[in-house]
């Protein structure tokens, strides 16, 4: 399949950590992004949403400052997610942020504060749109029951719908400055579904690329050949996803703190901080980036157990980041010690060894023997020697294989949520 030209991925491969946000009317209902879909609500019920919709508490600098401290380089947000609803002051809708009581857009300060940070601005668009009239009633749409409305479905379209996401794409790219990420979700071709023919993938596609030459897209515009980058959502593939060429992709995966994308208010099933870290090292360590998604609540705030797993990561971030930025893959032919993930960096030509589960006293690399000049833990810098088991250790007949290298840990697992041991590689 030849590969159609796309943006420049150079910064996203080097900053590997991002934060997703998923906001709109669906944060009121506190129940699941889907939840107009989950639920069959028709149009007008869903609208008690959009009817009350007043985020007072919505301080854009706070989220900012939060996902830089947590060390996340770029964010993405849901510009308008399946509902339809627009965060920005859209010209080919009314269905958006400043027309709700609200009465403001809500995008433009959000892009300013994170660019303010240093962060760089993703947009996430939704190819589905519940609210759009032209929009037909297929397989997952929340009117997918109801006679009267498929019956409407010849009245409806489509064409219609691909020309206003053109236009709204359009002032996506020319309206909040430079733009380094478009994301677009989703398709699902087939029977009753919508995929490129419905979306005009290949027109939106020519468009973006007219307009933003760099801009990186994801491969959900069902169009072979298209997209900069992959993403596996809400799990941890178990090596680097390839091309059919077998070659190495540029990924990212998706992951929420606790299930649904938007605002759940009852749902209890919140990843642990350790659980988060070992997901952001886990995808490094396969070449790959982490976007961690917040669903803001109908006030405008990241709820506490966000900020309280934000706040625990930018902890880890702030003396381990050197293992994640610039980092991918370890040389092939190292394996990690069980439990632990290596990530590399090309550049400094340091490996970095992360240990999951703490073992006892020592620790055994295979093939690094003699490789190594100089080890220590990250959080502190202090010197991990480099020694094997003393002669009085040896005499139950232990053999040790002429390539691995010892390391001599400390009895008691550092005061960190995934101890790291930095080495530095022999020229
Ligand atoms: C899933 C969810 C959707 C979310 C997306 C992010 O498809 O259903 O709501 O926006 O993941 O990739």
């Amino acid at each position: 399949m030849e590969k159609i030209p796309g943006g420049d991925t150079s910064w996203f491969v080097h900053d590997r950590f991002g934060m997703a946000i998923h906001w709109g009317t669906y944060a009121l209902a506190a129940r699941h992004e889907w939840v107009q879909s989950q639920e069959r609500i028709p149009t007008d019920k869903y609208r008690t949403y959009f009817d009350h919709f007043y985020p007072d508490l919505y301080e854009p600098r706070e989220w900012a400052r939060m996902a830089r401290e947590a060390g996340m380089k770029y964010f993405v947000i849901t510009a308008k997610h399946h509902e339809g609803f627009c965060l920005w002051d859209t010209k080919f809708t009314d269905y958006k942020a400043s027309n709700t009581p609200w009465g403001k857009d809500v995008l433009t300060p959000m892009v300013d504060a994170f660019r303010a940070e240093g962060i760089r601005v993703g947009l996430y668009y939704s190819l589905v749109d519940w609210n759009h009239a032209d929009f037909t009633v297929d397989r997952i749409h929340p009117m997918r029951d109801n006679k009267d409305e498929r019956a409407k479905n010849p009245q409806r379209d489509i064409r219609k719908y691909a020309e206003y996401m053109r236009n709204q794409v359009q002032e996506l790219l020319t309206q909040f400055g430079k733009i380094d990420i478009l994301w677009f979700d989703f398709s699902y071709p087939g029977e009753d579904g919508k995929g490129r023919d419905d979306w005009e993938s290949e027109q939106l596609y020519a468009l973006i690329r007219d307009l933003a030459p760099q801009v990186i897209i994801d491969s959900r515009l069902d169009l072979p050949g298209a997209g900069d980058f992959v993403a596996p959502e809400q799990f941890q593939p178990s090596e680097c996803p390839k091309n059919d060429k077998e070659e190495p992709v540029v990924w990212e995966a998706l992951h929420t703190f606790s299930g649904s994308w938007g605002y759940h208010r009852d749902e209890l099933t919140w990843k642990s901080v350790p659980q988060l870290l070992g997901m952001l090292i886990d995808g490094v360590s396969k070449g790959g980036n982490l976007l961690l998604n917040v669903g803001p609540t109908g006030r405008g705030e990241f709820d506490h157990r966000a900020q309280e797993r934000l706040a625990g990561i930018g902890a880890w971030m702030r003396q381990h980041s050197r293992s994640i930025y610039g980092c991918g893959a370890a040389p092939k032919e190292l394996t990690p010690p069980p439990d632990c993930r290596y990530t590399y960096n090309k550049e400094t030509n340091r490996l970095y060894l992360h240990i999951m589960a703490w073992p006892f006293v020592h620790i055994h690399c295979t093939g690094l023997a003699g490789r190594v000049e100089y080890a220590q833990m990250l959080h502190d810098a202090s010197e991990v020697q480099m020694k094997g088991l003393e002669n009085w250790q040896k005499q139950a007949a232990w053999k040790t294989s002429d390539n691995v290298l010892w390391l001599s840990l400390p009895v008691l697992k550092p005061n960190v949520d995934i101890p790291v041991i930095e080495l530095f590689l022999k020229k």
